[in-house]
């Protein structure tokens, strides 16, 4: 008898981790290395959060927490929906769990039975297919191309879907490829969707603060109401305020959701750190200014990246609207050879030979479904970002 469970056999270990793994083990030889790999904003999370956490501490907030989240927090959660996403929802409509991750783990746990059908769109953050193949789900992949900026197109969505769906994945921006849908186009999926009352939204909008220039995020039940009954909002403080480590995030949707996700907790974690919780309460209704700052500053970056991309031989690297990350195409560097002869046959081997070569640590498109292309997260310095690139020029200039 196997010990370990048939369920481990449907997931693959992050590609992401992996590299950023590799980087590190390669660092640790005292190569000099830079990591672009790794999707976590580089700055601090911000002293009045850590003054609330430290706070809470010493009022002795030190307690299991209820399941679903602390009153305080869920309310500040329906209050920033109301704020930013003109979303009603009461804070029972509300839950609050160990990242963004262990909600949408939750979401899919409580509504996946074998056989039924969850729309990913290419490229896609690693972890959504895992996800589903745990919770015993199938991931259904919906095409995107470079050309439309890797946005889901209603063409496509309509392929997708049938008898057996039950969620559409929604991500904007993304993590891979940047891309953030408009309200327009949100409107034209929505179009499909209201045809098909059978399929439910989960749209993780973990990245919303993260757009640039005169973009306008919006959200998919807020462009079109007739979706808010079967449509589960999932955001986070992680990136939005630099508290990947604090592991809060949220979500908001239709009661009986939210409670089967709860009850799900219950029987898992008890609920998230309440100290974590109570930082988040100060996030979420503290000064907003920080967002604001790391927007300008990422924005500076990936205009940078882009620029210094697009000067290096064979890649073609589109500008998204938001995330800390570009995908671009290594489309013409396939079947060229690095100077000591070795075939860059896709780009799982082209971002093995740039970390050999140049010490640059990216993860292939690939791993998130879609290549040739690459990932690169920005959120690091501009003066690291400048070197990468011109690691990355030397590198595709030295192929033949
Ligand atoms: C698209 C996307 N969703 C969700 C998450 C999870 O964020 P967290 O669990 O830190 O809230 C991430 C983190 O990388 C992400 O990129």
């Amino acid at each position: 008898m196997a010990f370990l469970a048939d369920a481990l056999k449907r997931v693959k270990p992050s590609a992401t981790i992996t590299i950023t793994q590799k980087a590190r083990d390669l660092k640790a030889q005292g190569k000099d290395v830079i990591s672009l790999s790794v999707g976590e904003p580089d700055f601090d999370t911000p002293d009045n959060i850590k003054e609330a956490a430290i706070a809470a501490i010493r009022r002795g907030e030190t307690k299991y927490p209820p399941v679903s989240g602390i009153v305080p927090l869920r309310e500040a959660v329906a209050k920033k929906f109301k704020r930013e996403n003109n979303l009603d929802y009461k804070p029972e409509q509300t839950i609050v769990g160990t990242g963004g991750k262990q909600i949408l783990f939750n979401a899919f746990m409580a509504t996946l039975n074998p056989g039924d059908e969850v729309i990913i769109p290419k490229p896609y953050w690693v972890s959504y297919p895992e996800m589903v193949a745990i919770c015993g789900g199938t991931s259904v992949f919906a095409d995107t191309s470079i050309d439309n900026g890797f946005k889901l197109t209603p063409a496509a969505l309509e392929k997708a879907i049938t008898p057996r769906t039950k969620w559409l994945v929604m991500n904007s921006p993304s993590n891979p490829s940047g891309a953030a849908y408009t309200e327009a186009e949100l409107k034209a999926l929505a179009t499909v969707l209201m045809k098909h009352p059978n399929v439910w939204v989960l749209t993780d909008d973990m990245y919303e603060h993260l757009t640039y220039g005169d973009f306008v995020f919006r959200t998919i039940a807020e462009v079109e109401p007739g979706l808010y009954a079967r449509t589960l909002t999932v955001n986070g403080v992680s990136k939005a305020y630099a508290m990947t480590g604090w592991r809060i995030g949220y979500a908001a949707g239709p009661i009986e959701l939210i409670k089967a996700m709860d009850m799900i907790q219950g029987q898992q974690t008890s609920g998230a750190s309440t100290i974590a919780q109570w930082a988040a309460v100060e996030a979420l209704n503290g000064p907003q200014d920080f967002v604001a700052r790391n927007k300008a500053i990422f924005q500076g970056r990936r205009d940078l990246v882009v620029s210094m991309l697009n000067q290096a031989r064979g890649i073609s690297c589109p500008s998204p609207e938001g995330a800390f990350y570009v995908y671009p195409s290594c489309a013409q560097l396939i079947g060229k050879k690095t100077p000591a002869g070795k075939v860059i046959d896709n780009d799982e081997t082209f971002v093995s030979e740039l970390l050999e070569a140049e010490g640059v640590a990216v993860v292939h498109g690939s791993a998130f479904g879609l290549g040739p292309n690459f990932r690169i997260s920005y959120a690091t310095s501009e003066d690291l970002l400048e070197a990468a690139c011109v690691r990355i020029q030397r590198f595709t200039g030295s192929l033949s």
